[in-house]
């Protein structure tokens, strides 16, 4: 088995290298790099190596696919900190793209992370980590889970939730409306590019559809976990140990859990929601250990 430490540090050379080869204006590789090499926590990368690994597989063969993920979820952040979006000035612990570049820098970087995601996925194929019938397979799964059906169609509902006013306190069927509204979003802008390596994985291993059945499941309710963690963290933690600001959702009059159920409701969901995932890790197929250690590390 490999350890998460040295996965992350594979990751990390692999885009640092792929940066460094990049042929273009020495501004725009300074705008991407910026966003990309600075303290992501890899999560996404990481759980498409440790689900090849954990099957026996050499987890090397997921490199291109594991850094077309980061790209795009690197663009993703990018793009969400944006004055026009969630106008945030602090990410990864650095200032955010716009606040450092410039809005129009910070959009084109953006751009360039995502499209540069596609040219990764093929240098795979050609490098022979995968043949070409799974190599369009990933294309699929890529455009479908970060696009228009996926991430984006989330992250439209997030601005548009924002658009409605929060629920009177006594107002229960509002709120439950809400609720539902939120699950969803959250399912789109957050669990697809969670559940999206985890996926690709799986079309690499080849793995039954049974199997592909159980780390979907996995897979949605840990974006869910992952969210109601991030806007309970938006809520509580210090920016110096999360490296973004606090207390912006409820500044913008975001519609989260917490501020449909209050912190303590929230937490106590939080801690469902955990029991939960935990008992769907332990019907996953393959040696989970590296994985579990993971989930520990995150929430
Ligand atoms: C932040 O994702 C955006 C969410 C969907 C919550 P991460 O918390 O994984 O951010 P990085 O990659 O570590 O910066
Ligand atoms: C962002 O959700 C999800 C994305 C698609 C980037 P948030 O807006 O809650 O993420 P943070 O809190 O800014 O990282
Ligand atoms: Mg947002
Ligand atoms: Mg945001
Ligand atoms: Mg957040």
């Amino acid at each position: 088995m490999t350890t998460i430490d040295e996965l992350r540090q594979a990751l990390d050379i692999f885009l640092q290298l792929h940066l460094a080869e990049l042929e273009t204006h020495p501004l725009l590789k300074e705008a991407m790099s910026y966003s990309l090499l600075a303290r992501g926590k890899r999560v996404r990368g990481l759980l498409l190596l440790l689900t090849l690994d954990a099957h026996g597989a050499s987890w090397q063969r997921g490199l291109h696919p594991a850094a077309a993920i980061e790209f795009i979820h690197c663009y993703s952040l990018i793009h969400d900190d944006l004055p026009c979006m969630d106008d945030d000035y602090l990410r990864r612990w650095l200032p955010t793209s716009h606040v450092k570049f410039g809005e129009g820098m910070a959009v084109l970087a953006g751009d360039a992370l995502l499209t540069e995601a596609f040219g990764i996925l093929y240098a795979g194929y050609r490098t022979q980590s995968y043949n070409g019938e799974t190599l369009a397979q990933l294309l699929l799964q890529v455009s479908a889970s970060a696009g228009a059906t996926g991430m984006i169609r989330g992250q439209v509902e997030d601005i548009l939730l924002q658009e409605s006013s929060q629920p009177l306190k006594d107002d229960m069927r509002h709120r439950d409306k809400m609720l539902q509204s939120v699950r969803e979003m959250h399912r789109g802008k957050t669990g697809e590019m969670i559940l999206l390596p985890l996926m690709m994985a799986c079309g690499i291993l080849h793995l039954p559809e049974e199997a592909a059945t159980l780390y979907r499941s996995f897979g949605y309710q840990l974006g869910k976990v992952y969210q109601i963690h991030d806007d309970l963290i938006d809520y509580l933690a210090d920016p110096e140990i999360t490296g973004k600001g606090r207390g912006r959702d409820q500044r913008h009059g975001k519609i989260t859990y917490p501020s449909l159920l209050g912190v303590d409701q929230t937490q106590e969901l939080l801690r469902e929601e955990k029991h939960y995932l935990e008992s769907l890790l332990k019907h996953l197929p393959g040696n989970q250990e590296q994985l579990a250690l993971l989930l520990q590390s995150l929430f």
